[in-house]
């Protein structure tokens, strides 16, 4: 059975919106009509499943320095909203715990991408899927994905009946096909900036779900649609809309 997927998915939230993979962020996207969200997520250094996408702090914090080396309360403790806007001052990089929280609180379904701080990919999949399988028991409402062949792996022999996403780079690498097989990925996730027509012919061919990152482009949304992309990680669900797929 393929995933039901909206064709709109709000990109770490909704990041044009409010600070990035927040719990604020959610809120602005389920405000702004999204059904689902994608978030990152990797591991403080004490193993905390967090949300959170650079492997550096700068530049969405006022701390300093890689994520991997602060433990939970040390991440606590930073300010993860000013560098957006002033009056989201003062909010905090949530867990994977509590983002959950606000989903099923809203209704939502999520991609949650690993993430992995390099040389965790194995802990980043188990920590957050030991986490999920405490709180989380809708199958059709979640996609895991991963740049992360390694975290794709384990998620696979750790919750094997949930939904995978293969994500594939600008450049997807050459055995993509072989390696969704492998993984039983249900949908590969493209850059749908830079893919070709003949890429998302391709991926058609093996009759998987194409989910296309990220689309803040009107004009590239119509585009995808039309080559045969299912759904849109956008920043901006306010200018790349569930309308453009009905549309003709
Ligand atoms: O999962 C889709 C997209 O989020 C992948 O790229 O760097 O924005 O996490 P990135
Ligand atoms: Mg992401």
């Amino acid at each position: 059975m393929p995933l039901k997927l909206p064709n709109i998915i709000g990109h770490r939230g909704a990041a044009a919106y409010a600070p990035e993979n927040t719990l604020e962020s959610i809120q602005t996207a389920a405000d702004m009509g999204c059904k689902w969200v994608e978030l990152d997520v990797k591991l403080s250094k004490d193993s905390v499943p967090m949300i959170f996408h650079d492997d550096d702090l700068d530049r969405t914090t006022n701390g300093h320095g890689p994520f991997a080396e602060k433990k939970f309360e040390d991440l606590r403790d930073l300010e993860a909203g000013s560098w957006f806007a002033d009056g989201f001052a003062g909010i905090k990089i949530p867990t994977l715990e509590e983002a959950i929280e606000v989903i099923l609180q809203r209704d939502l379904g999520v991609n949650l991408e690993i993430k992995p701080c390099p040389g965790r990919e194995v802990e980043t999949a188990e920590a957050m899927l030991d986490v999920l399988s405490q709180i989380w028991d809708d199958r059709d409402r979640l996609l895991i994905s991963s740049f992360s062949h390694v975290s794709m792996e384990t998620s696979m022999d750790m919750a094997n009946d949930w939904y995978r996403g293969l994500l594939l780079d600008t450049e997807p690498m050459e055995n993509w096909k072989e390696l969704a097989d492998y993984l039983n990925a249900s949908t590969i996730n493209i850059d749908g900036r830079t893919a070709t027509r003949e890429l998302i012919d391709d991926i058609m061919d093996t009759e998987r779900q194409i989910l296309a990152y990220t689309i803040n482009d009107p004009q590239l949304a119509r585009t995808l649609r039309q080559w045969g992309v299912d759904a849109l990680f956008t920043d901006d669900p306010d200018t790349v809309t569930e309308d453009m797929f009905k549309a003709h």
